[in-house]
């Protein structure tokens, strides 16, 4: 029976995670640790230190009761009969395998806590994602660090398959929980069970899958490509659409009854971004690589190749549909998380569409209802693949020098030549419209990098509009290169 929960790691996914199994099971003690002094302290405040719909009452629900976190790490671990693991999984920055393959630096150094401060046995949990066999290599580091000969331990992978925004829906209600283990032994059956009975508080059995340790690894990568290659197809398609006059919302309707095909992730927009998507295709590539499989490599590759394309497809559709520059031109982003009911903004497409207005000369503005100016300059700042390795930080230089971020909408939006929608905020399809254009340069242009708008609506108005992968308006035909 497991009395005891660990989580090292209070980030996007640890802290929810934790904070789900803790309400749903009030009689294991659940405690998330973290080095970050001020990410605890912000679990222990008022104001969490993630966004994420729902969250609150959860975790106002279950803190003080049977939910803790804490930043003594050795305590904790010691204690816990299970021990998950979430802690950051960059992409290497430099070495063998930079730009594609994972740092494990993060996940060593926690394994190597657990192997000094454990006495009693102990089931750990992979919950961050990692390159497949993983688990192999880290029950080395375990086995090898550990002085308490009698001290066993038992490595899951329990991937977790959550989406932000929707963070808390998706813990409630899997699709479905997933845990590897190494099923052919009787202790790894055993382990497997114990994990399987946590989650059976509140998930239907039918729902926890199992599978040996290494198919489960190999499954969060391969759901997350092919998520993203989805959304690679349709934005692929969205290109030829325009260049063709077909509508991409009119595809992928028709296509999505196909159920074969189902509708979901098929909506066409500037890109794809998130702490995922692009990592885990990357270490899927590098792997591919170090196996020799290089047109299986290629293949993945090419998904983020032409989400690359899709964001810089969006920025060269702004500069030349305003008259080929927007050098001293102010252009407002709205939006700068990477989807709607997040403050995350890891990997977000806005990144490259700031960068790339900047570098035309455009002064920049950018309004989320959920992000800081300093959360905006420090990604703008950072080197690619710099954002998750907390101790690399910003490179030197000014980055907000060409970016002012606003907090209030229709004065971000007064005085702009044009508005990007970057992030399908649903306040954005309710703003008025008639007010924001009365306020801002003419020709009034909207680039919509969601297609969330009312774009009839818009151009009765006045508006010069362009939507992702629809028939382009006349006047920019005209204006375009
Ligand atoms: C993803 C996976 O969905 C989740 O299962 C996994 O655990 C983590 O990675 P997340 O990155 O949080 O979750 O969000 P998701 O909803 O998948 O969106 C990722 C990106 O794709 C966002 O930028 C989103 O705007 C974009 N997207 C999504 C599209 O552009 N079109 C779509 O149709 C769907
Ligand atoms: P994810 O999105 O996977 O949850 P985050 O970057 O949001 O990733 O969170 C990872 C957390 O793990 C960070 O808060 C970081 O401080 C923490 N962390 C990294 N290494 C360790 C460690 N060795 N011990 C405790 N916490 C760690």
């Amino acid at each position: 029976m497991v009395r005891k929960i660990c989580c090292i790691g209070a980030g996007y996914v640890g802290g929810p995670t934790m904070a789900m199994i803790a309400l749903k099971c009030p009689q294991i003690e659940v405690v998330v640790v973290d080095i970050s002094e001020a990410r605890i302290a912000a679990w222990n405040s008022d104001e969490l230190p993630i966004y994420e719909p729902g969250l609150n009452e959860v975790v106002i629900a279950a803190r003080g009761r049977n939910l803790f976190f804490s930043t003594d790490v050795k305590k904790h671990v010691a204690e816990a009969d299970v021990v998950f693991v979430s802690v950051n999984t960059p992409t290497k920055t430099t070495g063998i395998g930079a730009g594609k393959a994972a740092d494990l630096a993060y996940w060593e150094s926690a394994a190597r806590t657990i192997a000094a401060v454990s006495t009693s046995n102990k089931i750990i949990v992979e919950k961050s994602t990692v390159p497949v066999r993983t688990a192999e290599a880290i029950e080395k580091v375990l086995t090898r660090n550990c002085s308490n000969p009698d001290v066993s331990f038992h490595i899951l992978s329990n991937p977790e398959f959550l989406a932000e925004g929707t963070a808390m829906k998706d813990l409630e209600f899997p699709d479905r929980v997933l845990i590897g283990g190494r099923i052919e032994t009787e202790a790894g059956r055993n382990a497997v069970a114990t994990l399987k009975a946590v989650y059976e508080n509140w998930v239907p059995p039918e729902r926890v899958i199992t599978a040996n340790l290494w198919s489960a690894e190999l499954s969060k990568l391969a759901a997350n490509a092919f998520l993203a290659q989805r959304i690679s197809s349709i934005n692929a398609m969205s290109a030829l659409c325009e260049a063709t006059g077909a509508d991409v919302s009119q595809v992928a309707f028709a296509i999505g009854k196909d159920s074969r095909i189902g509708p979901k992730f098929l909506n066409s927009s500037v890109g794809f971004g998130g702490s995922c998507f692009q990592k885990e295709i990357l270490n899927l590539v590098y792997i591919c690589e170090s196996l020799g499989l290089q047109e299986v490599a290629d293949y993945w590759r090419s998904v983020v190749g032409i989400n690359d394309y899709q964001k810089d497809r969006f920025v060269r559709r702004v500069i030349s549909g305003m008259f080929n520059t927007v050098r001293g031109k102010k252009i407002t982003v709205l939006g700068f998380a990477f989807k709607k009911d997040t403050g995350d903004t890891r990997e977000t497409p806005a990144i490259e569409v700031c960068r790339g207005l900047i570098a035309d000369g455009a002064k920049v503005t950018v309004f989320d209802p959920q992000v800081k100016p300093d959360q905006v300059s420090y990604e703008l700042s950072c080197e690619k693949f710099a954002w998750d390795h907390p101790k690399l930080g910003p490179s030197p230089g000014d980055p907000m020098q060409h970016v002012t971020c606003a907090e209030e909408v229709y004065a971000a939006c007064a005085e702009s030549h044009a508005l990007c929608v970057i992030t399908e905020w649903d306040m954005f399809k309710t703003l008025d419209y008639q007010k924001v254009y009365d306020s801002m340069v003419k020709p009034a242009f909207i680039f919509d990098g969601r297609n969330i708008l009312d774009h009839e609506h818009l151009r009765s108005i006045g508006f010069i509009v362009y939507c992702i992968g629809k028939p382009v308006d006349p006047f920019l035909l005209s204006t375009m290169s």
